[in-house]
């Protein structure tokens, strides 16, 4: 079968390094893809959220089946394009339409979802341009740590979480005043919940679900989980605390309402979704919805299902989830991600990169790097991640760890301290 992944990132790479291994894929392209990508098929130069391109380059590559490793493209609407068109309507996109789509792109609308099923999340109220006295009031009437999430897609920045009130009434005007543009026209306030985050994720083909690993995701760019938010500095999985019971509570309260959700709203979603939860005092409620894999969850956890990923995509295609097989690696997976200095604000591209034949045991997944002059230099905030396989967390993080120090390139820096919250 012939693939064709749309992304750029360490997802992507992670995705691709693993449908690789599938001896039915015959050729994987991958739209536009990193230097590390095209050592696993053949990247094409195209933005993923240009439709017409990405449309000719499934024609022109005779594409039999699209994953779609970022959110915008599904948001957008590319699912719906490939079902409204004649030439591409039967070719599967792994991801959902629009209005699935929508769990992630509209705040508003997961939360009004949640509230309708029963789905334990934070407390909230929505606000708009229209009602700024009210929002202000409210905000007030709250306790620090003070909530502000933009309501659309914000490139990863739009979840906002300060400690001073004016700061705060700050942030909120600024944003429904425009500094996401359209997507922070609404803006949810919620209540602050204290408590430790964990990603959980399924495939789903609309009738039937299976879990995959789950991993905790390290968001903060400084160590002991200072400074800015950034996409993710690190995972790991499994998690300890995510055990039978936890997954008991999260199956029950969480995962099947969603589906029975989407099933009364009348959404067919086939894909893949990503509940952003976090544990309190070992009650699940969830942050969020994503539609898609998370970067740099998908590092660890694609590592750890030893089954066919291609089978568990063609279950979704032809919904039939329900006899597919999925066998998971019991080792733990630690993934570090290399960054350059600066990000998630400024940073420089286009340093070069040494180190990386020296690498040993671990598992190399390219984020924001090209090729020049055939090297590796890089070209993003997050440029590296390096994925390490152990019996215990510890050993897993030694060995991801002893490799990251063999890495280097003018301005990296790293979080030194992924996991140990969990040792
Ligand atoms: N690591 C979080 C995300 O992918 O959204």
């Amino acid at each position: 079968m012939k693939i064709l992944i749309l992304g750029s990132g360490g997802r992507e790479h992670a995705i691709a390094w693993k449908l690789a291994q599938s001896s039915r894929v015959s050729s994987l392209y991958i739209a536009p893809g990193n230097a590390g990508t095209s050592s696993c098929g053949t990247n094409i130069d195209i933005n993923p959220e240009n439709f017409d391109a990405v449309k000719e380059a499934v024609l022109s590559t005779g594409t039999e089946m699209v994953v779609v490793g970022p959110e915008a493209p599904l948001v957008g609407g590319i699912h719906d394009f490939f079902l409204d068109d004649e030439r591409l309507k039967r070719i599967p996109v792994i991801g959902p339409q629009k209005s699935g789509a929508m769990l992630e792109g509209s705040k508003v609308f997961a939360k009004a979802f949640m509230k309708k099923y029963g789905i334990p999340t934070a407390d909230y109220r929505m606000f708009d341009i229209n009602n700024t006295g009210v929002a202000c009031s409210f905000l007030e009437s709250l306790r620090p740590p003070y909530v502000l999430k933009a309501d659309g897609l914000a490139a990863g920045k739009g979840v906002i979480i300060l400690n001073s009130i004016d700061e705060a009434l700050g942030e909120l005007d600024a944003m429904l005043t425009g500094k996401f543009g359209e997507a922070s026209k609404k803006v949810i306030i919620e209540q602050f919940m204290q408590g430790i985050e964990v990603s959980v994720f399924i495939v789903t083909d609309g009738k039937n679900y299976r879990l995959l690993p789950e991993a905790k995701d390290y968001k903060r760019a400084g160590e002991g989980d200072t400074g800015p938010n950034t996409g993710g500095m690190g995972s790991v999985s499994p998690v300890p605390f995510a055990n039978k019971n936890f997954m008991y509570k999260v199956e029950k309260r969480i995962i099947k309402p969603t589906l029975e959700g989407l099933k009364k709203e009348g959404i067919k979603y086939k894909g893949i979704i990503f509940f952003g939860l976090i544990n309190v005092s070992d009650e699940p409620y969830v942050i969020e919805y994503n539609v898609r894999l998370g970067d740099p969850e998908a590092q660890a956890i694609l590592p750890r299902i030893k089954s066919d990923f291609l089978d568990l995509l063609e279950g979704i295609v032809n919904e039939d989830l329900i006899r597919r097989k999925i066998s998971i690696d019991e080792r733990f997976v630690s993934t570090i991600v290399l960054a350059s200095e600066g990000y998630p604000g400024k940073y420089e591209k286009g340093m070069p990169v040494y180190g990386l034949d020296l690498v040993s045991d671990c598992i190399v997944f390219h984020s924001g790097t090209k090729e020049q002059d055939g090297k590796v230099i890089t070209n993003g905030g997050r440029v590296l991640a390096l994925s390490a396989y152990g019996n215990t967390l510890y050993d897993a993080l030694q060995t991801a760890y002893r490799n990251a120090a063999l890495i280097s390139w003018k301005g990296i820096y790293y979080r030194t301290e992924i996991g140990f919250d969990l040792l």
